[in-house]
């Protein structure tokens, strides 16, 4: 799976580095592209002459080379990556990362990098152990990252315990594993629905609400790495996919949204509705400002939008699989097990605003997964990049049984 990918190896200043010549070695033989970045302290442990022996480029540790004044990209880099590897990763590495302390190149580089990044921390027993270290850690995996966890053993300094950079070709294969799994959707078409409508009163007046459109792009984001094509309906938000490869078809009002959803959805075999669609609009729509003296406004008549799910649910055909999220504050599965039915879907997503950290704008969700025979799958509080991946997990799942 690693064949022709382009692959950044991070290196950071601890033993474990004499390890990364190896790891090196394993990638190039799996046919990977390799580009090493080091930091100051890393070369102390092993040379770049001898990592750009083994990767045929030269390493890069300096943001700039100082007798030619050319100055490294890490902008560059990080779009050219498949995947980022940081092995082994120190405490002072994670730490920096956990807070975008961009004071070297593996660090800057890290916060341009737009692939998946692994970390593979190696450092002493007590450092690992450090209630700042363990944080640091939780935080780099709220931001979807993946932690190679270090193994149980022998240390350097010959206290034994977990610390120990994971093996090199363990390393490779955790790769080789996402790469094959992220591939699991391929073939398939995926609607997505994301952020809020904004139904519109006047040319500066609307109706609308606070969703960010994080949920519904980390969805889509996460869709096309393993491999699905898929299509973004989104309403007005302030944020792009992270992934090139998903089509963006934006809208505006509940209409417009009507409207993309049944043009994608009959050739899609997946669609995963989470926007916030306003389900009023005003009646009347004026072309000019309301004047507050001159128009005397003091009420503006509502009409119903179009349920856009329900009515995907009414030309659902067999093997399509249609995915609503409900968002409750009060009686929330009663009311998500209904909608559920009402709209005839096959999967409804609850998250409740009861929950600290769930819903709208923030960078966190916890939901409930309710299925049409009555179960249901309760998660923890997680970053919303981690849901669309359970999310998703169980979608496979569920498309696997039915096709
Ligand atoms: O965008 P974020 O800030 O990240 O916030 C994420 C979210 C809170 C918006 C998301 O997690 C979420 O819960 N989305 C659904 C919000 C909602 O409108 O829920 P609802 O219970 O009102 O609607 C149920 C389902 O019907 C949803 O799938 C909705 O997209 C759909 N619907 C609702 C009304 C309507 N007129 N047409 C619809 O298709």
């Amino acid at each position: 799976m690693l064949k022709g990918k382009h692959i950044i190896l991070g290196i950071s200043g601890g033993i474990a580095a004499y390890k990364s010549a190896a790891l090196l070695r394993l990638f190039v033989k799996a046919g990977a592209e390799v580009q090493v970045v080091m930091t100051p302290n890393a070369k102390q442990f092993i040379t770049p002459v001898t990592m750009s022996a083994l990767s045929g480029k030269p390493v890069v540790s300096e943001f700039f080379t100082a007798n030619t004044g050319e100055w490294h990209s890490h902008v560059d880099l990080g779009l050219w990556a498949d995947a980022m590897v940081i092995a082994p990763a120190t405490a002072s590495t994670i730490a920096k990362m956990a807070n975008g302390v961009a004071d070297n190149m593996l660090i800057t580089t890290y916060l341009s990098a737009k692939s998946p990044v692994f970390v593979a921390p190696a450092m002493d027993l007590d450092m690992m152990r450090h209630p700042s270290t363990v944080r640091n850690i939780s935080m780099l995996r709220s931001y979807g990252n993946h932690i190679i966890e270090p193994a149980e053993g022998e240390l350097a300094s010959h206290l034994v315990g977990k610390g120990r950079m994971e093996e090199p070709e363990n390393i490779v294969k955790a790769l080789d594993d996402f790469f094959r799994a992220s591939k699991s959707l391929a073939g398939k078409k995926i609607l997505v629905t994301a952020g809020p409508t904004y139904e519109k009163i006047d040319p500066v007046r609307f109706i609308g609400n606070y969703s960010s459109g994080k949920m519904g792009y980390a969805i889509a984001d996460h869709a096309a790495a393993r491999g699905a094509e898929v299509t973004l309906v989104s309403g007005p938000v302030a944020i792009v996919p992270e992934n090139p490869a998903v089509k963006v078809v934006s809208v505006e009002s509940a209409r417009e949204m009507l409207e993309a959803c049944g043009k994608y959805f009959p050739s899609s075999d997946i669609a995963i509705m989470t926007a916030a669609v306003a389900d009023y609009a005003p009646a009347e729509t004026y072309d000019h400002k309301i004047k507050r003296e001159k128009d005397g406004l003091d009420q503006i008549s509502l009409v119903k939008n179009p349920d856009i799910i329900a009515s995907l649910g009414e030309h659902k055909r067999d093997g399509q699989i249609l995915i609503g999220f409900a968002l409750e504050t009060d009686d929330e599965f009663n009311n998500a097990v209904d909608k559920l039915h009402r709209k005839n879907l096959d999967i409804i997503v609850l998250n409740s605003l009861r929950n600290p950290g769930a819903g709208f704008r923030t960078d966190t969700n916890q939901v409930s997964i309710c299925f049409r025979d009555g179960s249901r799958k309760d998660y923890p509080l997680k970053s919303k990049s981690e849901v669309a991946d359970d999310i998703l997990d169980v979608i496979e799942s569920k498309y696997a049984a039915n096709n």
